[in-house]
C-alpha cells in the first residue's frame, strides 16, 4: 500500500477499498486518514488527486452535525487548503442523508445565554470561508443544517434520492445558518417562506428547478460527477478559480454597482497574474495552458 503525508495524517493509496466505495464507481480514490477523525472522513480522488473529499460519517444519527462533527470539518478545510495539490473539495454524506441538520439532542437544553457566550455556530462559518472551490455532492437528506451546509458550498450537485428542507419550524426553532438568508437568495422568496414555514421537502429534480440544485444524477453516479466537475475546476489555475469565486460570492453581499466595479477590479487584477500570461500564450499558440497557480 502506497502512502503520502497529507498536512499531520498519513494517506494511504487504497484503490477503492474504503466507505466511499459504494458511492462511486470510476473514480480513483487515495487516503483516509481516518483515526485522526471520529466523524468524518478525508480522501483525495481524481486522476491527479487534485480534488479533497471530506465524508461526513455518523450514520447512526444520519450525519446529525454535532459540535465535533463540524470542527472536524473545519479541522479538514484547513488541510485541504494547505495542499497545494488540492484544487477543489467535495463535502458529501451517505446515500440516505448528507446531513439531517445540526443535532438535535446535543442542542435541546441550550440556553439564550449559552448560546450567546459560546457563539453557538460560529464554527460552521469556516465552510463559507474556503477560498478553493467547495462542490456539495447531496444523497438523501439535506434538511436544517444539512440544507445551511449544502448551501454554504459554491455548487450543489443532487442524487436523484435528496430531499431538502428547512424543518426547524416544526421543532420550535427557526434556520440558525444561513437557511433564511441564503435560500431566499437562492430560489426567491415566495420558495423560501414556504418552505422555512412549513418545514417541507423539497425533492432532487423539484430542487434543480428551483435553482438551488445545479445539476442532478442517479445516486450511485453522483460522487463520480462531483468528482469529475471537481476534476475540471481544478485544472484551471487555483489562483484565477480563487478570484473568480469571490467576485461571484460578492454578487451576494452588495450592490450591482459595487458588484460590478470589484469584478472589474479583480479582471484586472488577473492580468498581474503567470497564469494570465499562460493561459493567454497557450491559447494564441494553440495548445494547452499549464498553470503554476502564480
Ligand atoms: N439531530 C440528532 N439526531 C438525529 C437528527 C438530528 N438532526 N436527525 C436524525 N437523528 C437521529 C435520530 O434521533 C435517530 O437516532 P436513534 O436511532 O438513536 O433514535 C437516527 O438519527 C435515525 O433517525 P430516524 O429514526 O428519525 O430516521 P427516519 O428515517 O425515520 O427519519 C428524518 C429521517 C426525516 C431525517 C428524521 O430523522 C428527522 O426528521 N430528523 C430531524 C430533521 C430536523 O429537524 N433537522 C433540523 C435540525 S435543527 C437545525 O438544523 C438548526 C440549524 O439551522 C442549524
Amino acid at each position: 500500500m502506497a502512502t503520502t503525508t497529507f498536512g499531520r495524517f498519513l494517506i494511504s493509496n487504497i484503490n477503492n477499498k474504503n466507505s466511499l466505495n459504494k458511492l462511486t464507481q470510476n473514480v480513483r480514490l487515495y487516503s483516509v486518514p481516518t483515526e485522526s477523525f471520529e466523524f468524518i472522513k478525508v480522501s483525495k480522488a481524481g486522476q491527479n488527486k487534485n480534488v479533497g473529499i471530506i465524508q461526513l460519517n455518523r450514520p447512526k444519527a444520519l450525519n446529525a452535525l454535532c459540535n465535533g462533527l463540524m470542527s472536524e470539518v473545519a479541522k479538514a478545510l484547513d488541510h485541504l487548503e494547505a495542499d497545494s495539490s488540492v484544487g477543489a473539495i467535495i463535502i458529501t454524506g451517505s446515500e440516505k442523508a448528507f446531513a439531517a441538520g445540526a443535532d438535535i439532542k446535543e442542542m435541546k437544553d441550550n440556553t439564550y445565554s449559552t448560546c450567546i457566550s459560546g457563539n453557538f455556530l460560529e464554527q460552521w462559518t469556516r465552510v463559507s470561508q474556503t477560498y478553493k472551490p467547495i462542490i456539495a455532492a447531496v444523497n438523501g437528506y439535506a434538511l436544517g443544517g444539512g440544507c445551511e451546509l449544502a448551501m454554504m458550498c459554491d455548487i450543489i450537485y443532487a442524487g436523484d434520492s435528496a430531499k431538502f428542507g428547512q424543518p426547524e419550524i416544526l421543532i420550535g426553532t427557526i434556520p440558525g445558518a444561513g437557511g433564511t438568508q441564503r435560500l431566499t437568495r437562492s430560489v426567491g422568496k415566495s420558495k423560501a417562506m414556504e418552505m422555512v414555514l412549513t418545514g417541507c421537502q423539497v425533492e432532487a429534480v423539484e430542487a434543480e428547478k428551483m435553482g438551488l440544485v445545479s445539476k442532478v444524477f442517479p445516486a450511485d453516479k453522483l460522487l463520480d460527477e462531483a468528482v469529475k466537475l471537481g476534476e475540471k475546476i481544478a485544472s484551471n489555475s487555483q489562483i484565477t478559480n480563487t478570484m473568480a469565486k469571490e467576485a461571484v460570492n460578492v454578487a451576494y453581499e452588495t450592490t450591482l454597482r459595487e458588484g460590478l466595479r470589484f469584478e472589474k477590479r479583480m479582471f484586472h487584477g488577473t492580468f498581474a497574474t503567470k497564469d494570465q500570461k499562460e493561459g493567454m500564450s497557450a491559447f494564441a499558440e494553440k495548445r494547452k495552458p499549464n498553470f503554476s497557480n502564480q
